[in-house]
């Protein structure tokens, strides 16, 4: 990752033509003294918890039960998704982010409320209401033979967006029949779909879920069907066995690390030294709710943590790595990305989308390592005070960013 003291970003439309250091020519506008980065990915947040942040209300099942699975029957209400969703897509562009995968609830309305004001924001994003059939509340199943040709008109209705599309996200095993896990899988891939779910997070369900589906381990109820490839994420893993980290890296399914969420619900520590030793694609989720907050440099001060719990300390550049090009290209966006003919996103690069989030550093922040430092791990860190996608302004503070002295 490269860094500049006092650097210079050329944009043309919506593509960067030009990083270098300031060359002393005039600029259209001056954002010194600020930090500029890429945009963040989030791999994972759920938009209709986002008015339950901060529910401690047990462990993950009974968290679910309590807090979470009341709050998403509200989305049946266009009404009440299209406020959360206005104010949730505020909050991700305020947070700098500027990809996301996100879940909805199981109403398709309410995602297709989502992706409008995604749309009217211009953030990028792959997005899909949650598929739940069973051993869920009443008002929250829907199943396969309604719940699956929505989704494809969704899919249908957005396909060829050049920043939006739509994933399939059967919620987790406890919530899925086998009929809908295969039925989910056959749509991503007639449709070329990205998948997303959750795998291994809690001592509880990984024993229900192998018990219910008479498995050896959580990854084999995916597999079997269908529904693990290099298009899957997957968010959690914290308890896989040796095979199931091997079998994750033959697939080149990317891990979707949750680190502040494992802590809050107490689910564990995901063993990140498993996936650079594999190197499995990884990329960061807020996981709002569970997850406390939109930031991905939260998130990111979460993972050195865990990192360290587990035995391994991370270099800050490799987060915000994680944070930025990586997670981008985990989701299909970097350069080798099969991201459906978006542009590569994540990097302050030429032929790169003009995606990018200014900071405010403290006057004494020194160098490289003391502006990582600062906006990583000062949890007192200011929110960013400008984010752009593909050139366009999509989050601005206001009047203490317009005058250029951020
Ligand atoms: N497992 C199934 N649903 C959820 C959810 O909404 N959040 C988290 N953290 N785990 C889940
Ligand atoms: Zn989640």
């Amino acid at each position: 990752m490269d860094y500049w003291e006092d650097g210079v970003v050329v944009v043309e439309g919506e593509l960067i033509a030009e990083v270098g250091p300031y060359d002393g020519l005039p600029v259209d506008e001056d954002l010194r003294p600020g930090l500029l980065t890429p945009g963040f990915v989030d791999a994972h947040v759920h938009y209709p918890q986002s008015r339950i942040v901060g529910a401690a209300s047990g462990p993950l099942l009974e968290w679910l039960a309590r807090s979470v699975f009341p709050q998403e029957q509200r989305f049946a209400d266009d009404g009440y998704a299209r406020e959360v969703a206005d104010s949730f897509v505020e909050g991700l562009a305020r947070a700098g982010t500027t990809l996301a995968m996100i879940y909805g609830s199981v109403h398709a309305s309410a995602t297709q409320i989502l992706l409008e004001a995604l749309e009217a924001r211009g953030l990028r994003a792959i997005a899909g209401p949650v598929l739940m059939d069973v051993d869920s509340p009443e008002a929250l199943i829907r199943p396969p033979e309604l719940a699956l040709p929505e989704l494809e008109a969704l899919a249908e209705r957005w396909r060829g967006h050049p920043r939006l599309q739509v994933a399939v996200i059967p919620r987790f095993a406890l919530s899925c029949s086998v009929e809908m896990m295969e039925a989910a899988a056959e749509l991503a891939r007639a449709r070329d779909l990205w998948v997303s779910t959750h795998i291994s997070e809690n001592a509880d369900e990984i024993a229900l879920t192998c018990a219910r589906f008479q498995a050896q381990d959580y990854l084999e109820v995916y597999e079997r069907h269908g529904l693990i490839h290099a298009r899957t994420v997957l968010a959690h893993c914290i308890h896989f066995s040796p095979s199931e980290w091997e079998r994750m890296a033959e697939a080149q399914a990317v891990v979707a690390h949750c680190p502040d969420s494992n802590a809050f619900l107490g689910s564990g520590s995901m063993p990140v030294g498993e996936v650079l030793a594999r190197d499995i694609p990884l990329a960061i989720g807020s996981d709002v709710a569970a997850g406390r907050s939109l930031s991905i440099p939260h998130g990111l001060a979460h993972a050195y943590d865990n990192g360290l719990r587990t035995g391994t300390r991370l270099d800050p550049r490799r987060l915000l790595w994680w944070g930025t090009a990586g997670g981008a290209q985990a989701l299909g966006h970097g350069p080798t990305g099969t991201g459906g003919g978006l542009g590569a996103v994540g990097r302050l690069a030429p032929g790169y989308a003009a995606d990018m989030a200014l900071h405010p550093v403290p006057s004494y922040v020194e160098g490289e390592d003391g502006a990582l430092g600062a906006l990583l791990f000062d949890a007192d860190r200011p929110r960013p005070t400008r984010t752009w996608v593909a050139g366009r302004e999509v989050y601005s503070a206001g009047a203490g960013a317009a005058d250029g002295g951020a």
